[in-house]
């Protein structure tokens, strides 16, 4: 995935691009450019492998002349061909005169390269992209077509030519005051200012210019102008995209005072719970924000998926022994990338709960048009209003996590969870396995969580003095039972992904089938344990497992209920958590282990918010 910027209107561009670079690095950060288109009629363009810094460093030093107010900019995260300056975008024609951006992959790429070479046109990069920008300029010139001198239609002819996942943008020397963009797969919002235009990804780049934005649909196009915008369809033909105001400000994408996004979000995680609860029960009832989907319909489901990828599948693993207890209908929890290659059995009393942060990772998205095409229900689970999941979903309950900018998930997974338990209780109200005042309680607990989360953040100094210790620790190896275990699952992959260190997860029963071997003298081990009175059995069961570890060497760090006097002799490291129901510990057992895992990465040195080889929503199968 890439993040993608475009902007026509009286300002400087430049500056406005990279500000909206930053603010979408997270979607991607091997290399980055811009494009500006000046009134004297020429396109310039500055790209640079790496971080955008080195963009900003080459703007610098690199005699651009990047000066006018019509300007595309893209961030990047590799997929055809490596991260180098050539592979960046901007990508021109062979005139050079225009300039294409893409996010996605175009997926009959190599058949198109082979015609543009037939033709005689030299390609100077490895990319797919490059491939639009010749085809777009061999349209525009008026070699393949009627389309001469006519950005826009140009474009759609060049689109319907695509086969895969893109968003397109693309700005001309002869067309100082006017951008070009097509869309299919790939998300694209218009920002509607003032005299002024703004085209995004995702609308962190432009909040701090409007809040009025558009939504562009599937397969439709858009030209912008500093008066105005105008949307069709492929095929030619108006269509309607659709009008939303965003309703966080730029103090929301921006760090407010923390060193990182991380940490930050780390810290929002008790106004991220609270938000996503707020307005989501009337008093009775379960409300979600998006019904097609009828009480009856909810009532004849027999069986419950729930699809997603990395933290979301884990916030999908928490909520399966929720919907079980509550509902007493099976629930399967999947990876969004090997539901449908497996041939689910699927059918019109099927729910697949579709949990994604971003809405638009594309297996995840994939899997839910698998799941329609089979007839089943699909619910949503979503952060971004208005993205391709919950377009395509029969319903959908919205988190209220704000912007997620730090590449890892923390404060959207604890949303996920407490948004996954909202639909085990709106289920369970459907089919009668819970009367109102049951749910109202349930409810109720739910509400304690933000305060219980806010409680777990102010004990965390030791957590970070830990992390600094065991930060040159071969591996750290993670336990948990019931509940738990998703937790620890979560735990390792946060290690993985911040620290580049080895980690893994297990439930702790299964750790006498085989990791115990991996247990050494010194080695971390964390373990989730249960609250002793809500879950006696299991708590006296994990109490083993820590003895099994303690007697073979580990260096035992447990995360349990406060005072909980029974567990605390056999840990080397104790975290005591606030007293929670025991479905809901994962809510506060969760925080510890980001804390951990961040301290991990800082003191090895690594950039937490952006860690290597990542991008923060993953729009390529
Ligand atoms: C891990 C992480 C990823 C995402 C996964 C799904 O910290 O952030 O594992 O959870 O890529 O992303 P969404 O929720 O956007 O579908």
């Amino acid at each position: 995935m890439c993040g993608i910027i475009g902007y026509v209107g009286p300002r400087d561009a430049l500056g406005l691009l990279v500000e909206g670079l930053r603010r979408m690095e997270y979607r991607g950060y091997d290399s980055a450019g811009v494009s500006v288109v000046s009134r004297d009629g020429a396109l310039r363009v500055a790209k640079k492998a790496g971080r955008l810094a080195n963009l900003e460093q080459e703007i610098k030093v690199g005699n651009h002349h990047l000066v006018g107010t019509t300007g595309i900019g893209h961030t990047r995260w590799a997929t055809h061909g490596g991260p180098t300056d050539r592979n960046a975008h901007p990508h021109l024609d062979a005139t050079g005169t225009l300039a294409v951006i893409h996010n996605g992959i175009i997926e009959n790429f190599a058949e198109l390269r082979a015609e543009l070479e037939h033709a005689g046109i030299e390609l100077v990069s490895e990319t797919d992209t490059e491939v639009v920008s010749h085809l777009l300029g061999r349209a525009y010139r008026g070699e393949t077509g009627e389309t001469a001198g006519d950005l826009e239609a140009s474009m759609a002819a060049v689109a319907r030519r695509l086969e895969g996942a893109f968003t397109l943008v693309a700005a001309h020397a002869s067309e100082p005051d006017l951008l070009v963009a097509a869309r299919r797969n790939s998300p694209l919002v218009i920002g509607v200012g003032d005299g002024e235009m703004f085209l995004a990804s995702d609308v962190s780049a432009f909040i701090e210019f409007t809040r009025e934005a558009v939504e562009l649909g599937q397969d439709q196009l858009v030209v912008i102008t500093p008066d105005g915008y105008r949307v069709s369809g492929f095929s030619g033909g108006e269509a309607d995209a659709r009008p939303f105001t965003v309703t966080w400000n730029l103090a929301a994408a921006e760090k407010g005072g923390h060193l990182t996004f991380m940490d930050k979000e780390i810290a929002e995680q008790p106004t991220a719970l609270a938000d996503t609860l707020r307005g989501h029960f009337d008093g009775t009832r379960v409300v979600l924000d998006e019904q097609r989907l009828g009480e009856d319909e909810l009532r004849t489901i027999d069986k419950v998926f729930v699809v997603a990828c990395g933290s979301a599948y884990h916030s999908g693993l928490v909520a399966k022994y929720a919907i079980e207890h509550w509902t007493r209908l099976p629930v399967e929890v999947e990876l969004a990338s090997e539901f449908r290659y497996r041939d689910p059995v699927l059918d019109r009393d099927t729910l697949v709960v579709a949990v994604s942060q971003s809405g638009e990772t594309a297996d995840t998205l994939e899997a839910v048009r698998h799941a329609r095409r089979q007839r089943a229900r699909v619910l949503a689970v979503c952060n971004t209003n208005g993205s391709q999941i919950p377009r395509e979903s029969d319903a959908v309950l919205y988190t209220h996590a704000g912007p997620e900018i730090g590449v890892a998930s923390t404060k959207a997974f604890l949303a996920q969870i407490a948004a996954n338990l909202l639909v085990g209780l709106a289920l369970a109200q459907a089919r009668g396995t819970k009367f109102s005042d049951e749910v109202a309680r349930e409810f109720e607990a739910l509400e304690r969580v933000p305060a219980a989360v806010a409680e777990t953040l102010t004990r965390m100094d030791a957590v970070r003095a830990l992390g600094q210790e065991i930060a040159d620790s071969k591996a750290v190896l993670f336990l948990g039972r019931h509940v738990g275990y998703p937790v620890a699952l979560e735990g390792a992959l946060k290690l993985k992904e911040l620290a580049y260190m080895h980690a893994e997860g297990f439930a702790a029963g299964e750790l006498k089938h085989g990791p115990i071997a991996l247990i050494e003298k010194g080695l971390p081990v964390v373990v989730v344990t249960p609250s002793p009175s809500a879950q006696p059995l299991l708590h006296s069961k994990i109490l083993s497992n820590i003895r099994e570890i303690q007697a073979r060497g580990a260096r035992t760090i447990v995360i349990g209920e406060e005072g909980d006097k029974t567990i605390a002799p056999f840990a080397d490291f104790f975290v005591e958590l606030p007293a929670l129901p025991s479905l809901l510990q994962p809510l506060v057992a969760t925080v510890p282990l980001q804390v951990l895992a961040a301290e991990i990465a800082r003191t090895r040195g690594y950039d937490i918010d952006k860690p290597r080889n990542l991008a923060k929503s993953v729009t390529v199968e």
